[in-house]
């Protein structure tokens, strides 16, 4: 079997009254797209922080590479390409000097791959790190944490202040990171980025890991959801009553919903021939649904 390449078994860091993280495990395995989906202080920052060394854990254990992340901490920094949710910019003037610096701490010689990043972010490193917009400060954290090309990848929100085209030039980078075998955690609280680009996805309330969801199944789920609305309310009964679908929900006059196996959609297709439809529309479970669920249930 794999092993794993970062591990936190019941890791536990109480800040009292409730708050902090508590007994909470995640395998990833090497080329994974890991998503930690929480709303605002459920506690991904303080994970993302016991994953950095940041944090020396009171209970449990955080396991990067095998090693122990806070006591090789200073040994895994280089191992490890990190974006922080609140990140101050070390005194220096510009974007530009502050990446040279990185750089040079990194051991970077070869700047082919900073500089296309900051291509790819249409990012003007000219400007005093001061002056830089909100959104500009982030792209400068993001090719930081990229240009290193380490084999690890911790973003905490890392889509914090782009703007949609430039989330998802982010996003394409990071399908670009794992095509070359990365492994990346990103935190975050928007369900569609994480839906788009990860393998899996754990969700944490209140300081705990309600649920695990593998979301390749939601986007290629193994059962198709269709809405079908008729023509007549006689037509949806007919069709109801003549097929006979273990899966069908009644859900108002003229429509119904039929839930089936993808590969049947011929059958079902076979089945409305004859029948004037108003509206035949494919329904999708997301990650929202999900995230809305194991909230519900950890309550
Ligand atoms: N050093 C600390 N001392 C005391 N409490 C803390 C400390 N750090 C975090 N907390 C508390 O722990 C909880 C989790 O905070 P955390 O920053 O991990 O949340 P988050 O999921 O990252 O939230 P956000 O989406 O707002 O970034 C919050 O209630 C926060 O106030
Ligand atoms: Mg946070």
């Amino acid at each position: 079997m794999m092993t794993n390449i970062i591990e936190l078994t019941s890791v536990t860091k109480d800040f009292g009254k409730g708050r902090g993280i508590f007994d909470v495990s995640i395998s990833i395995k090497p080329g994974m797209v890991y998503g930690y989906l929480g709303t605002n202080g459920s506690g991904k920052t303080t994970t993302i922080r016991n994953l950095m060394g940041f944090l020396k854990p009171q209970q449990g254990t955080v396991r990067i590479k095998g090693k122990d992340a806070w006591k090789d901490r200073t040994e895994l920094k280089y191992d490890i390409g990190y974006v922080a949710g609140q990140f101050e910019f070390p005194r220096l003037r510009t974007g530009t000097q502050f990446l040279r610096y990185y750089a040079k701490y990194l051991g970077i010689t070869d700047f082919t791959y900073m500089e296309r990043l900051i291509e790819l972010f249409k990012l003007d490193t000219s400007v005093n790190l001061k002056r830089m917009s909100k959104g500009m400060k982030q792209k400068t954290a993001l090719v930081a944490a990229f240009m290193g090309d380490q084999e690890i990848l911790i973003l905490d929100e890392p889509t914090t202040g782009l703007d949609p085209l430039m989330r998802e030039v982010f996003l394409k980078l990071v399908r670009e990171e794992k095509a070359k075998g990365k492994t990346i955690f990103m935190s975050s609280h928007i369900f569609q980025e994480i839906e788009e680009v990860c393998d899996v996805a754990a969700i944490i309330h209140k300081g705990r890991v309600v649920d695990t969801v593998d979301v390749d199944k939601i986007r290629n789920p193994e059962n198709k959801w269709f809405g079908i609305t008729f023509n007549t309310a006689w037509d949806r009964a007919d069709f109801v009553d003549r097929f006979r679908f273990d899966t069908v929900k009644i859900v108002g006059g003229r429509s119904c919903e039929v839930t089936i196996p993808a590969m049947d959609l011929m059958i079902l297709l076979q089945h409305l021939k004859g029948y004037l439809l108003c509206e035949f529309q494919e329904k999708h479970t997301t990650l929202e649904t999900y995230f809305k669920e194991a909230i519900r249930k950890g309550e």
